[in-house]
């Protein structure tokens, strides 16, 4: 086992980028500890607030954004800073080169359950000249990330992490506090007979997402020909892991529920670099219509459908969309 530098170095990733990535892993294990901590550190339960989003906020998900926001800024390496539990864009050091957006704590609904969350990050370089309070340093699309990742609080604290050259996986020796690779590089398989879908909002999704899942659910007697298998976990890091890997199809597609809301998962900080992670390792993540890495944003907190993973099913549900 390898430790989390010499692995990026020989990749030719900049020193620069190196040190910001490892700065969000000190974060990460922090964050990793304080939520293994549970009960113990009183950190469980909602606080009185909503997010920008109208979304009730969890202690974690102040507490952690709070980490990841004061350890980024204090380091210097990032220009500016985006978050899910940021109102706006927040503006760091005007020299620094990268600019990072992240969702501090995905999942959050599983944190009084014990079960399943993540952190996920994304990072681009800034525009050169680029004044660091202006948000739409921000509006560029996801196919111009140097790196993504994200830091799964599972059973062992597992790193998944790209910087364009194949997507790897580390897990946190916690005894030493080191992310050491256990994965070199990650495969999707191409071919899954698992999905992974919140299927209570099927009545209010597309004809199209749901003449698809109707011909998964109807297994060998239908026209798929075989039985599939179904996961979902709340948390896009946990299903995202597993697609990594075993294969599989995750979505979050389009639906009529909340006519404000017509989609669930953000772009910058939740789709982009899920898609990057899954893309590096042979998958494939698209809107439906277009691949989810050439969506030029124009919105911090944008929503987008999501249909990612196994090559081969996420063409097939794509085919239902033409
Ligand atoms: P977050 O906790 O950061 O708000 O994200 C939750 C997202 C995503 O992780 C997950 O796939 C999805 O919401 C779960 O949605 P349901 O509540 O519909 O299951
Ligand atoms: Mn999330
Ligand atoms: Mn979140």
């Amino acid at each position: 086992m390898r430790r989390l530098p010499p692995v990026l170095l020989e990749d030719g990733c900049p020193r620069e980028l190196i040190s910001l990535i490892r700065t969000v892993l000190a974060a990460c294990k922090e964050i990793s500890f304080r939520v293994g901590q549970g009960a113990l550190s009183g950190v469980l339960g909602s606080t009185l607030d909503e997010n920008i989003q109208g979304e009730t906020q969890k202690k974690l998900d102040v507490l952690t954004n709070q980490l990841l926001k004061d350890i980024l800024l204090e380091s210097g390496y990032v220009k500016a800073i985006a978050s899910e539990e940021e109102d706006f864009t927040v503006a760091g050091n005007p020299d620094a080169n990268y600019i990072v957006a992240f969702d501090p704590l995905d999942g959050s609904s599983n944190t009084d359950i014990n079960s399943l969350v993540g952190t996920i990050f994304s990072i681009m370089a800034a525009p050169e000249g680029s004044d660091p309070a202006d948000p739409s340093i921000f509006m560029q699309p996801g196919k111009n990330q140097v790196a993504a990742g994200y830091v799964l609080y599972g059973p062992s604290t597992v790193l998944a992490l790209t910087t364009g050259k194949g997507t790897r996986f580390f897990t946190l020796d916690k005894t030493h506090g080191t992310f050491l690779l256990t994965q070199d590089f990650a495969s999707v398989p191409e071919e899954t007979s698992e999905f992974a879908i919140n299927a209570s909002n099927q009545r209010h999704w597309q004809p199209a997402m749901q003449n698809y899942i109707n011909d998964l659910i109807a297994g060998v007697t239908g026209p798929r020909g075989r039985n599939f298998n179904m996961r979902w976990i709340a948390a896009m890091v946990g299903d995202v892991h597993r697609v990594l890997c075993r294969g599989g199809i995750f979505t979050y597609p389009t639906d009529t529920k909340d006519p404000n809301k017509p989609n669930k998962l953000r772009l910058l900080y939740e789709a982009n670099p899920m898609a990057m992670l899954i893309e590096q390792a042979g998958g494939i993540a698209s809107t439906g219509t277009e691949r989810i890495m050439d969506i030029q944003p124009d919105a911090i907190h944008q929503r987008v459908a999501v249909i990612l993973g196994s090559k081969n099913e996420v063409e097939t549900c794509l085919s239902y969309h033409k």
